[in-house]
């Protein structure tokens, strides 16, 4: 049982609490926390529950109706790879199958240590700077693969 000084749902109730909706929703309630704690913790669930009525089978059913929730914290670094069609020909496969390789992954996800996660995105809005990635939200254009490389590495903590 958790007490009153867990600063996990202190944070959690006051995700739920600072809503700017004058409505208060089971959903609404999960996305505030995932926004703040960056996942849904345990105490999500009853925190929410209690917050808007709603019972813990109910709040289950809607975090785990929308596949964008997660219920594990986020790697520690992000790496993703634009796989858009301008992109693609640029030679996005090239640049995916290096992240792959280097991170020890065969398709997006995380590393099992936690420390970076490997997303494909649609496009990264920068097509006439493609091939692009970013890394921890920050975009690379024109990347080359020999960059690529250097930026996954240091994201894992060692050389390329
Ligand atoms: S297709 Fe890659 S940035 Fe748009």
């Amino acid at each position: 049982m958790t007490t009153a000084a867990d600063p996990l749902r202190e944070q959690v109730r006051s995700a739920i609490r600072d809503q700017p909706f004058r409505t208060r929703t089971v959903l609404s309630s999960l996305l505030s926390v995932q926004d703040s704690v960056g996942y849904l913790p345990e105490a999500a669930i009853d925190e929410v529950a209690l917050a808007t009525d709603a019972t813990i089978n109910e709040v289950w059913g809607v975090a785990s109706f929308y596949p964008n929730f997660r219920f594990k914290p986020p790697a520690d670094h992000t790496v993703e790879v634009c796989w858009g069609p301008t992109c693609h020909v640029l030679g996005a496969q090239r640049l995916l199958q290096d992240a792959l390789a280097q991170l020890g992954l065969e398709n997006e996800g995380e590393t099992p240590d936690g420390r970076v996660g490997l997303k494909l995105n649609t496009c990264l809005g920068v097509c006439a700077h493609g091939p692009a990635m970013a890394f921890d939200h920050a975009l690379v254009g024109r990347i080359t693969p020999e960059t690529a490389r250097a930026r996954v590495a240091a994201m894992r903590g060692g050389a390329a």
